[in-house]
């Protein structure tokens, strides 16, 4: 399929509630399938990624019911989960492939997993090799390098982890596979990354002992259902902090977005780059904080992105990228070598991308170097299968001269369904 997209007549203006937060979404299926009685999630992202996470823990046994306000679980602990009768497939989901494997490394039976193409094609070993080393049996695609993934877990020993990659997923999969294990568990990382797990093991009645870049869980706690409300996913929200940012006189307010520390190294970035923000703090939902983020054009300067920011903005990368060829001088990102093992090559499909649109930038090893500003023409632009990659097109389409086509939109549908008809409730652009 191909959309066409044309230049915003004028400002963007309005409230957009953006979908609940993916990473939470799926973890809040994770724990409740893991642990006893009734678990009910609102505000649960009903992308296709988190999807995935549903399907699998329903193939492992778990009673899941949906309507249209929330999700309920009716957890059994984890001597509930049964070996499933057929491999389950993950499709794009990344964070559904490292966290599950985490949990079924601890659990007595086989499993065989397998994914899309991406994901075939995305390192499993960052969660393989801790996982064997806590005594899983692991094998796949390259010894276990990709998927498909077969497992038979059961009787883990606890490790201690220097995670080699900023990856909360890795993370993640880890203390899951702890919360199975015998005895401490410990993971350090080498940056500070997203903290949704060790908060949400908390809420379903968990321990867990967090100081600075070291995390430990204790083995076999169970945990009891919670219910969750799920904030606004600040990466969805991000795309229209930059749509409000680029597009001249625009005012947009996004509402209840979770501002988790871990997730907000994009408002950091555009108050760096000159944009006029302003964060209304809301009461905490589900252990997180949440607010509402308000943008309003203002001329913007390049700067430089790296360090320890990088993982509390990785999945923004592309948009920021887009806002700098808007921004005057130079904007260099580094530390960002990660981009290359997403959904696709996002150092790649970023430079590609945008060069065709007319801007000046450059890949680099780590990075991407940018300079504006550019005005951007029409183009014809491939989301590369990526639902970031998407989303930049579209947003990039607002101040593109002439007509975009973007073909493949559909995996947009990954992680905001309703992207598309946010963006019109803003502007005035799409027929
Ligand atoms: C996620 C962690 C990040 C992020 C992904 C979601 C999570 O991946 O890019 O979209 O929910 O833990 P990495 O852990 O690979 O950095």
């Amino acid at each position: 399929m191909t959309k066409t997209l044309k230049k915003v007549e004028s400002s963007l203006h309005g409230k957009i509630s953006v979908p609940g937060d993916k990473s939470i979404s799926h973890r809040a299926v994770i724990f409740g399938s893991l642990a006893e009685g009734k678990t009910e999630i609102t505000g649960f992202l009903d992308g296709e990624d988190c999807m995935r996470t549903i399907d699998a823990f329903e193939a492992l046994g778990v009673k899941i019911e949906k309507d249209e306000q929330s999700i309920i679980i009716h957890g059994n602990g984890v001597s509930g989960l049964k070996e499933p009768e057929r491999p389950i497939y993950l499709g794009n989901s990344g964070t559904t492939a490292r966290l599950i494997m985490g949990v079924l490394a601890g659990l007595p039976f086989h499993c065989v997993l397998h994914g899309d193409e991406s994901l075939s094609n995305r390192p499993m070993d960052r969660i393989t090799v801790p996982l064997r080393k806590m005594g899983a049996n692991i094998d796949g695609r390259e010894e276990g390098k990709y998927l498909p993934i077969s497992i038979r877990g059961g009787n883990l020993r606890n490790i201690q982890f220097q995670s080699p990659v900023k990856s909360a997923q890795v993370k993640s999969g880890v203390l899951l596979a702890g919360l199975l294990a015998d005895g401490k568990t410990e993971v350090k990382e080498s940056a500070i990354t997203r903290d949704h797990t060790e908060r949400m093991l908390q809420a379903f009645g968990g321990m867990v002992s967090v100081e600075e870049d070291r995390i430990s869980i204790d083995g076999k706690q169970s945990l009891r259902g919670a219910n969750v409300q799920v904030p606004g996913d600040i990466s969805s929200a991000s795309f229209f902090l930059v749509a409000a940012a680029i597009v001249e006189k625009s005012h947009v307010t996004l509402e209840n977005v979770g501002l988790n520390q871990t997730r907000t190294g994009i408002l950091d970035v555009l108050k760096k780059m000159g944009a006029s923000i302003q964060v209304k703090v809301k009461d905490p939902i589900g252990g997180e904080p949440i607010g509402d983020i308000t943008v309003s054009y203002a001329p913007l300067k390049g700067t430089v992105i790296e360090g320890d920011i990088i993982p509390r903005l990785i999945d923004e990368l592309p948009v920021v990228a887009l806002l700098a060829t808007q921004a005057e001088g130079e904007t260099i990102i580094r530390d960002a070598e990660e981009l290359r093992y997403k959904e696709t090559d996002r150092i790649a499909a970023v430079v590609e991308t945008l060069k065709t649109f007319g801007a000046d930038i450059s890949g680099t090893e780590d990075g991407m170097i940018i300079n504006g500003k550019t005005e951007l023409s029409g183009a014809k632009a491939d989301s590369y299968g990526d639902h970031r990659i998407g989303m930049m097109i579209a947003i990039a389409s607002l101040i593109a001269k002439g007509e975009v086509q973007l073909t493949n939109p559909e995996c947009i549908n990954i992680s905001y369904p309703e992207f598309f008809d946010d963006l019109a409730k803003i502007s005035s652009t799409l027929s």
